[in-house]
Formats: structure tokens, sequence, C-alpha cells
């Protein structure tokens, strides 16, 4: 059976003999000009890649001439390219298959490209393909902690074993950074954001030396989180205030301690003033004040650093969506040319659906980049079965109208709506020590969809899910049409079943089950009762000038978008609005009748995944079959429970029965 270690990367025998014999013409050799070292990890993915696919032994040489019939990587000078740097190009020539580039890193990815074409069994007759990243930084975040467990992580504990290294290097480092490799990635932060000081010590930073060795053979530049007040709690001074001399001086003496051990350091990551964590502003200093204090350390080296802007106050009266924006606008221009400042793609944390951040597009001197978060912390972790893709795309798509029409959220994060130098997008991990990586076996595709769109944000989700489902789990296009028809469906299905119309939050502390109820918590902000608003009224978060006027964050062309309730859309509604429980809505039926029509085809449309699962079965491996089809009997208990919850919650405010045509919860 298939254990699903190999991912995307498996290489499955070329079926096809017309393909098969076209490939085959081109496996005489495979032609490295050069020693280096990311070149010889792509000679080495081809010789493995082509084992497989063609059963055939092809040597690698550095002599290769003006031989034909070979594979053949070429490094381009400055002048005959026009390509971004780690862009690549793919075309036969002199009777070889060439893959060009201006770095080695480009020809890694290109051979990555060449061997998915070779996987999907396409033809390489008039072979013509030349890619390059959208996005320069296209980072996973990983929220690893030194003792081995994963904040909202659920595919078991973490890669990295501190405890073994520097001494052993597990070899699944080196499959992990193939994979990511595989799509583009080219950026790795090991640990959480809410981080420990102990990766600031020589003891550590020789560990993830260790690690960057590996990472640095596909092109993977190595990140850590740092923990802002580690000059007070590691270094022993009396303060961490980011404008004290000696605080300074610590942050400079400890970069360049780093660089010393890794030579190609990516950078940090932090998280500060931020549930709890330290920050500049325990000194009375701003974010720009903290990053600016960092970047300055980085001066000498090519690091960067990148300063999440998650904040908000515990400010009762105060409406959390707007936090972000009110601490950071003010602070545009004031960050040091190698901040970027990284925006999660929602104003709150991460929902199955929000409207995305007001942040976009209002700072255009500063880089903002982009967060989504890859592991399911509110998607129903390992069970529930959400393709993301559509997530990612929604927030990517948005339209900010901060320059006119088509001033997308995806041009503000690559660049080309504000001229930023540095862009980035990043994606927090949903990778663990499980077998398989991410625990559901369809979680993988939410790795690779983050990643494939890190590279090239214009690829669509449909695209990305045939891809992965063809190179993943089977390559037969009728099982190919059942899964990914699950996939891109997947994710409006959860939606219904656990936040419809614009609801969110209806969890509290472990993010996992039903909580809406929760009215309970040291803050305003971590209660449930604080976002659904449910009263014997209605329900909803009036964000509109009457309520919070959060939507005032937003171009006036958004706002018209969500400021009338009888014109908002229904998947923002509730958003934006509170919404009397019989309201008529756009499709006839009350606010009360809409929401359980949604919480009930939605649980019920996880049996219609559940059919089309079952569809594909004969084509696929019957290890991952049962896998999937045993999570989504969990997933399918767990619909109705979240259906039910939220049905018995809202009717003691709706005092309504439940519409004729579906039963009552028990
Ligand atoms: C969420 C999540 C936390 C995480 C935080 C962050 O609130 O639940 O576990 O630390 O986001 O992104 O910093």
């Amino acid at each position: 059976g298939d254990d699903g270690y190999q991912l995307w990367l498996k290489y499955e025998a070329v079926t096809n003999p017309t393909i098969k014999a076209e490939y085959l013409k081109y496996t005489a050799f495979i032609g490295q000009p050069t020693e280096g070292k990311i070149l010889q990890s792509a000679s080495q993915e081809l010789q493995t890649g082509l084992k497989k696919l063609l059963g055939k032994t092809v040597n690698i040489t550095n002599s290769f001439g003006s031989r034909s019939g070979g594979i053949v990587f070429k490094i381009e000078t400055g002048a005959d390219s026009a390509q971004k740097p780690e862009g690549y190009q793919i075309k036969l020539s002199g009777g070889n298959i060439v893959v060009s580039s201006k770095t080695e890193q480009g020809i890694l990815y290109g051979t990555f490209a060449l061997l998915r074409h070779m996987q999907m069994q396409e033809t390489i007759k008039g072979l013509s393909i030349a890619s390059s990243p959208k996005v320069r930084y296209r980072m996973l975040n990983h929220w690893d902690n030194p003792d081995g467990t994963i904040e909202r992580g659920y595919a078991g504990q973490s890669l990295w074993k501190w405890y073994e290294l520097p001494e052993r290097v597990d070899p699944r480092y080196e499959d992990y950074a193939r994979a990511n490799a595989s799509l583009g990635i080219n950026g790795t932060v090991l640990n959480n954001v809410n981080a420990s000081a102990r990766f600031m010590s020589q003891e550590y930073i020789v560990k993830v030396a260790a690690v960057a060795n590996v990472m640095r053979k596909y092109g993977i530049k190595t990140y850590l989180s740092v923990y802002f007040a580690a000059p007070k709690t590691l270094g022993g001074l009396p303060t961490s205030d980011p404008l004290d001399p000696q605080v300074r001086a610590w942050w400079k003496e400890k970069v360049a301690q780093i660089y010393k051990e890794i030579p190609d350091f990516g950078g940090f990551l932090v998280k500060a003033n931020s549930e709890g964590e330290p920050g500049p502003q325990d000194y009375g200093r701003t974010h720009a004040d903290g990053a600016n204090m960092l970047a300055e350390a980085f001066r000498p080296y090519d690091g960067i650093v990148v300063w999440r802007a998650f904040v908000y106050k515990a400010d009762p009266n105060a409406d959390r969506f707007k936090a972000a924006y009110e601490e950071f606008v003010p602070l545009d221009g004031k960050f040091d040319p190698k901040v970027i400042v990284q925006v999660k793609n929602g104003p709150i944390d991460f929902q199955p659906r929000e409207p995305f951040s007001p942040l976009f597009g209002n700072m255009p001197k500063t880089p903002l980049g982009v967060e989504f978060q890859i592991t399911q912390e509110y998607l129903g972790f390992a069970t529930h079965a959400v393709y993301e893709a559509p997530i990612f795309k929604e927030c990517l798509d948005s339209d900010t109208f901060v320059n006119g029409s088509g001033s997308t959220v995806a041009k503000v994060v690559d660049g080309s709506l504000h001229g930023y130098a540095r862009t980035l997008m990043a994606g927090v991990a949903n990778t663990g020590n499980s077998r398989n990586w991410t625990g559901h076996p369809l979680a993988q595709a939410n790795w690779y969809a983050f990643g494939r769109l890190s590279w090239d944000h214009q690829l669509s989700s449909a695209q990305i899910a045939q891809e992965w489902v063809a190179l993943t789990l089977t390559r037969n296009q009728k099982a190919g049409e059942h899964i990914t028809a699950l996939m891109l469906r997947s994710r409006e299905i959860y939606v219904d079943y656990n936040t419809p119309i614009g609801l969110s939050r209806p969890w509290m502390g472990v993010h996992f089950a039903p909580e809406p109820w929760q009215n309970k918590g040291s803050r305003p902000d971590w209660t449930a009762v604080y976002y659904h608003r449910a009263d014997s009224i209605g329900l909803g978060f009036d964000r509109t000038a009457s309520g919070s006027n959060a939507l005032a964050q937003y171009r006036p062309e958004v706002q018209q978008q969500w400021n009338n309730p009888d014109k908002t859309p229904l998947p923002y509604l509730l958003w934006f609005h509170h919404v009397r429980w019989d309201q008529k809505l756009s499709t006839g039926r009350s606010l009360w009748e809409e929401l359980c029509t949604r919480f009930y085809t939605g649980a019920d449309s996880v049996v219609w995944m559940q059919q089309q699962w079952d569809l594909a079965k004969e084509n696929l491996d019957t290890q991952v079959y049962a896998d999937v089809a045993e999570r989504l009997k969990v997933q399918r208990r767990e619909a109705l429970w979240w259906r039910d919850a939220w049905v018995l919650y809202l009717q003691t405010f709706a005092r309504q029965p439940v519409p004729a045509g579906f039963n009552p919860p028990k």
C-alpha cells in the first residue's frame, strides 16, 4: 500500500507507450555543467524520477559537450534572459531537453516542473515552458515548539528533532526540503511565533545550522521566530527596550553569531505585543521601533525581518476587526526597507471565511506579505476534508480598489500595485511527523496548493486540485473528476455546517468543538458571543456606521458591496450586519430558515462527499482509500454535531421551529 510518505513525488511509472517512447529519446544522459550543490540536487532528483517513471538509470555527467539525446542544465548569463533569477525555461534544443535559468535554484524549479510534466504524462512535442515566481519570499511558518509539540498542529509531533541535533540529521529533513522545493517554496521558519528565547542560544543555533545545511541544497533559507524579550531573559540585560544601545548591540552580536554558523540565514519572524507576547510597546515604543532595531542588526547581511500584524487589544468596546489597521496604518513609511509586515488574510483569525484584511492596500510604503493558515485550526483539524485553495484565492482575488478597480490583494502582495521590492507569501505549515506528513491524506493538497500559489497566484483552485490528484492519488480521469469535485466543494460545505452566512468563531480554547454559547473568557473577544451577537431580535455583528464602523477601513467601492444588508452577498452578511431573524433574504427564505437550510444541507453534503470518494475507490490505493473513507465518517458525525449545536442554541433566541422538511435535532 501507499503510506503517503512520497507526497506528490511518487513518480509513478509512465504507462502511455507513445509518451514513454517520447521521453526515452532524452535519456542518454543528464548534463550537469558545474558542481554546484543545488544543481546536484536537481540532477539527483531527475535521476530518481526518471528511474521510477521510465525504469531506466540515466547517468549524470559534467562533460557532455555537444552530445544530444539528454536532459541538459544551462545556467544563463545575465544577457540572454529576461527571466527573474529564480525563473526557468524548459525547451527542446540541439536534440536535448534544456532546462535553463540564471540560477541553480531556477534550474531546480525547472527540473521539478519537468518531472511534474512527465508524471502527468504530457507530450514533450514542441515543449516550451517558462515560469517565474510572482513573489520573492515563499515561506512556510512552523508553529513548532522546542519540546516537539506543534501549536495548532494535527499531524503528530514536530519534524525537527532538537534533542538529536546537531549530530544526528534525520533523513526526513531532506524529503521535506525536496517537497517544498518542488513547489518553489524558498524559506522556512522552523519555530513557533510564540517563540522560545532558547532558539537564540549558541546551543540551538548550531542545531538550526544543521537543519539549514540540508535546506540550502534545495534553495531553501532557514529563518527563526524570535522572542522579543530575549536580551533580558537570555542575555541578562536589564531591559529589552529597542532604543536602548545595549539592547541594540545585543541583537547585532546575536545576528552576527547566527551568520557565523548559517551564512545564508534568512532572517527573523516576530510576533510582538500580541496575545501576551513581549514587544516594543512594553517600553512605550512602536512596532516600527522594534522592527527597525532588528533590521539594523541584519544590515550587513541578506536577511530580513518579517514583523507580524496580528494584534488586538482587550477592549470590550472595541471591535477586534479594526485593531491591526489602527495600530499599523499610522506606521506606514516608518519601517526599515528590510522589514516586511506579515498580515493574516482576514482581520480576525483564519476563520473558514473572512473578508480580506483592510490593511491590504492601505500601507503603500510598507511591503505587506500575506499569511495564510495551511494547518486546519478552524477547519476541523485532521478529520474534516477542506481543500483550502479557494480560501487563499478568495483573499488574493479580492479587490481593494485602492488604486481603482483591479487593485487586488494579489497585486498588493506581489508588489505590482505599490512597487514593493520585497514580497512575501507565508503559510502556517500543516506538517508533522505523521508518516503521511499531514494526518489527513487530503490535507497534503493544502500544502501543495499553498506552495503552487506562492509561486503563481494566478493558478486556479481547480487546476491545482487536478494536478495534485493526478500526481498523488490517481491518474484515472473519471476517478480524478470525482475527487476534484469533492475537493472543490469541500470548503463551502464546511462553511455551511460550521459558520454559514458570515458567522465566525463559534469556538473557544482548542477551536474544535462547537461552543457558540461560550460567554465567559478572560477577555470579551475571547468569548464566542462577542462574534455572533445573537439576541432576541437577530444575529450578526453590525460593522456599519450604526455599529463599529469597521467598514470605514475599506475604500468606498468595497463599503458599497457590504454596507447595505439587502445587498450584501450572503457569505459576508453576518460579518457586517445584525439581521432580524424574520428578515427575508435574497434566497426568499428568512434568516432563520436560511441558517437551518445551510446547517442541514451542509451536514448532508458530507454524504455526497463520501459518495464521490467511493466512486473513485477502484482507482485508489486501498490504504489511502480506507483512511479517507474513515475520516469522512468522522466528518459526517461531527457535521451533524455542529448542525445540532448551532440550531438548538440559536433557537433559544429565534424561538422558531426548524422549517418543515428538516428533522429537528435530537
Ligand atoms: C491564533 C492561534 C494561536 C496563534 C495565533 C497567532 O490565535 O489560535 O495559536 O498563536 O493565532 O497567529 O499568533
